[in-house]
């Protein structure tokens, strides 16, 4: 019989990059794929989870039974998941683009011949932090984390400073993104469990299991 652990849950997902617009032709964004987070999305949905997935765009296809809202940028990115709250859980594995463009340009920036263009940059709503400081925070919230170095100690920190409850670390070194495969390590309030190698799709059931098991404890 299919696992339906989690029927009746509503959970929000974040995928895939941020584009931030910089003139009508050119924008800032970074390599993120989105299989991670659609993998998530499908694994959770899979156990009869009503899942909206927030997703920049990715060239993957929506998985079965998942309510996907497409969005480009950071500030789009947050009002999509506003406007799907409240939701049991959220789990953020989006590359929300730290910066946009302090005003974008209404034409092509032209090559002048004085050098290149002075881009006025400013700082991205924090999309994971805002929904851990919602009026509506969802009983679960569930962060990411790409780190180069101290993978474990940045991703503690990174855990408490945003107010997450659990974080999902993985060290971006050997080019996890576009990969298969993804080395993370979960952190919560017991600690840290570091999970071997394996296909973004099993972290994506064993995260899934998890949330699962979370709602069927009655103490949490
Ligand atoms: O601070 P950093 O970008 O490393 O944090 C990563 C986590 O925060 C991920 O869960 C990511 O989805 C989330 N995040 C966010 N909005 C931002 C920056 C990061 O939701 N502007």
């Amino acid at each position: 019989t299919p696992d339906r652990s989690l029927a009746g849950r509503r959970i929000l997902v974040t995928a895939g990059p941020t584009v931030e617009p910089l003139d009508p032709v050119r924008f800032l964004s970074n390599h993120s794929s989105g299989r991670q987070g659609y993998a998530i999305a499908a694994a959770l949905a899979a156990r009869g989870a009503n899942v909206t997935l927030v997703s920049g765009p990715v060239s993957i296809p929506v998985p079965e039974g998942v309510h996907r809202i497409s969005v480009q940028t950071a500030r789009e990115m947050l009002a999509a998941c506003e406007t799907a709250l409240p939701v049991d859980v959220a789990v953020c594995t989006a590359a929300v683009s730290d910066w946009r463009a302090k005003e974008l340009a209404p034409g092509k920036i032209k090559k002048t011949g004085d050098g290149p263009p002075r881009l006025e940059l400013v700082e991205n709503p924090d999309i994971l932090a805002t929904l851990c400081r919602a009026a509506q925070r969802p009983r679960l919230v569930v962060g990411f984390a790409a780190e180069t170095d101290d993978v474990l100690d940045n991703a503690k920190a990174k855990r408490l400073r945003k107010g997450c409850d659990w974080l999902v670390a993985n060290d971006v070194r050997q080019g996890v993104f576009g990969a298969m495969r993804n080395t993370v390590s979960l952190i919560d309030d017991n600690g840290v469990q570091s999970w071997p190698e394996m296909d973004k799709t099993d972290v994506a059931e064993q995260i899934a299991q998890r949330i699962a098991a979370f709602f069927a404890d009655p103490s949490s």
